[in-house]
């Protein structure tokens, strides 16, 4: 459990070895273990391979390569006032991460890049977007969050290596339309899903000490 931990990373780079279908439905079958508030279960995946993730990075890439900024978002990435040490934490962690992809970080196409890079779902052969009702609330959106991580967990258990993207929400109609999500439903957001491709710089982001997250109380 603790080489699962450790070892997932948001990977950037995938290999175009196929994942077979038994594969994903063996760990999307366990990770319906994942906890949630009253047991509600609220997430709704679909996972997309093939011809349709073909089809929806053409388009999803044809929008990013457009400059196109995106649809509406139903939620924000972040809170409008984001401050210090989340800023800090912000900060370092794109610097590294734009290092990683060998994107300058002055360049004047550097979001377009990036948004590319995504939309190529970093050339994964597996998405799965992740949906809630849109009647949910944030503790719903928690259960969501606890059950991909279950999920990216036991890919590590299976080789594999993924990466969580909420940019997908900024393409979120062109999504819905390929997986056929009706609008009662909301985008949290995508996760790539493959093999590490060979020889791609490993990233391992910093993380803050844990005395600055955690607080023992009483011994
Ligand atoms: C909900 C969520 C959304 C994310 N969205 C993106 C994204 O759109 N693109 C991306 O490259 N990374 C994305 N990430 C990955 C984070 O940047 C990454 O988890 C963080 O920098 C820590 O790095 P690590 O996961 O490699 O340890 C996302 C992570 C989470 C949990």
């Amino acid at each position: 459990m603790y080489e699962a931990v450790n070892s997932r990373r948001a990977v950037r780079a995938f290999s175009d070895e196929p994942v077979s279908k038994e594969t994903l439905e063996r760990v999307l079958a366990a990770a319906t273990r994942a906890p949630s508030s009253g047991n509600l279960q609220p997430w709704q995946v679909y996972v997309v391979t093939g011809e349709p993730l073909a089809e929806l990075k053409r388009r999803a890439t044809a929008r990013a390569l457009a400059g196109d900024p995106g649809d509406e978002r139903e939620y924000p990435m972040y809170p409008a006032e984001l401050t210090s040490p989340y800023t800090d934490r912000f900060a370092a962690a794109a610097a590294q991460r734009y290092a990683a992809l060998g994107i300058d970080r002055d360049d004047p196409d550097r979001p377009m890049k990036i948004a590319a890079l995504n939309s190529e779902a970093f050339g994964a052969p597996v998405v799965l977007f992740c949906y809630l009702d849109r009647t949910m609330g944030p503790g719903q959106w928690g259960d969501a969050g606890m059950h991909l991580q279950t999920v990216m967990l036991l890919l590590r258990a299976e080789g594999l290596h993924s990466c969580p993207q909420v940019m997908w929400t900024m393409y979120r109609r062109t999504v819905s339309q390929i997986v056929g999500a009706d609008d009662g439903l909301v985008l949290f957001c995508g996760v790539s899903v493959g093999f590490e491709k060979e020889g791609a710089p490993q990233l391992r982001t910093a993380r803050a000490d844990m005395t600055e997250t955690v607080r023992f109380i009483g011994g």
